[in-house]
């Protein structure tokens, strides 16, 4: 065979390697074999001066020709190969930026939490302070202090979860009272919004645990009147109306005189209807004037300051103010319920 007609073979068998290749690997593989140190072409080209004279030129013509020929392929190759792997990068790693994004459930807040949130917020814009205490309370905050002592019928009124080293779950917020006392000196504005705590049979209006919102104001010469204008404030901004209150005595060991406070009827307007049993008020929070008592305990001369306390309940708020029959919902975990706020 004339050395021509080889190199034109050589050219083919590479031609048909080159196609059947499918990754870089076998492209440098093919290429040491056709191009390498030791591939033919090479030695062809190394033996051109053993040729005789007259095919010298050509072959030595025909041996580049081939050689830049098979070069050519090889780099089409890489380039197909190259464009092959990029395009499937882009199927599995690209981000369709126009595809609708996944939606991630998140939830909301709790309706006790926002009514929480919407009172603090009415009340510091009145100047008061937002103060807390811990769930987990010594006897003395809850009660004592609160001129309940120990074998005062009125610890009846709330049945108390002890732990067993003699603590209790706080039955309200109004041992935040005495602990604010013990910390600042009047002028005092505060509230206390936390959850409480009753060893208590459950129905549509009774939980173990529920939200109480505590109000303290103590300075020299505070009255009912200051009582009334606060409260006054406070449940027009809640209930974005204006709303008639009414007091009725109350008792509660801690104030004194003690009321219970009362609303027109929002349902009904006060005309009288199921809701308020068709009295025309509703009952919304106890209060009254700080007991002399528990302002000697917190370190208040009674003689010099008065004050009065609330203690609202947070529960009782978001149920009038959604028409909420059953405080049970609010912990039920039921999403129906909640998802509607
Ligand atoms: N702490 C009382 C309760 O939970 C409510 C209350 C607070 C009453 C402040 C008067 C003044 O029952």
């Amino acid at each position: 065979m004339d050395i021509i007609t080889r190199l034109d073979e050589i050219l083919r068998e590479a031609k048909s390697d080159i196609e059947k290749v499918s990754n870089f690997e076998e492209l440098e593989k093919i290429r040491v074999k056709y191009l390498g140190r030791k591939s033919e072409i090479t030695n062809i080209l190394k033996s051109l001066g053993e040729l005789p004279k007259e095919i010298r030129p050509s072959a030595g013509k025909k041996s580049n020709l081939v050689k830049n020929e098979i070069s050519k392929l090889l780099e089409n190759k890489n380039a197909q190969l190259e464009e092959k792997i990029f395009n499937e990068l882009i199927k599995k790693e690209s981000i369709d930026i126009t595809e609708p994004g996944e939606k991630i459930p998140i939830g909301h807040m709790h309706p006790i939490t926002r009514m929480r949130m919407e009172v603090e917020d009415i009340f510091t814009s009145m100047g008061f302070a937002i103060m807390s205490g811990p769930e987990i309370e010594l006897e003395y905050y809850n009660f004592e202090a609160l001129n309940i002592p120990k074998d005062h019928p009125a610890r009846d009124m709330q049945d108390t979860i002890w732990t067993e080293d003699g603590n209790l779950l706080r039955t309200h917020t109004s041992c935040v009272q005495i602990r604010t006392m013990e910390k600042f000196k009047p002028p005092i504005r505060a509230i206390a919004p936390g959850r409480v705590f009753r060893y208590e049979e459950t129905d549509a209006s009774h939980e173990h645990t529920f939200y109480q919102v505590e109000g303290l104001m103590i300075d020299r010469n505070i009255s009912v009147a200051n009582l009334i204008a606060v409260m006054k404030t406070m449940l027009k901004e809640v209930f974005k109306r204006d709303v008639k209150v009414r007091l009725r005595p109350g008792y509660f060991p801690f104030v004194e005189p003690g009321f219970e406070l009362d609303i027109n009827c929002l349902i009904c307007g006060g005309k009288g209807c199921p809701v308020c049993k068709y009295s025309g008020w509703v009952e919304l929070l106890p209060c009254g004037m700080v007991h002399p008592n528990v302002l000697k305990a917190g370190g208040i001369d009674p003689n010099e300051y008065s004050g009065f306390a609330f203690g609202m309940g947070l529960d009782r708020l978001v149920m009038m103010r959604y028409e909420i029959n059953d405080i049970r919902l609010f912990h039920s975990g039921d999403l129906r319920f909640l998802e509607q706020f």
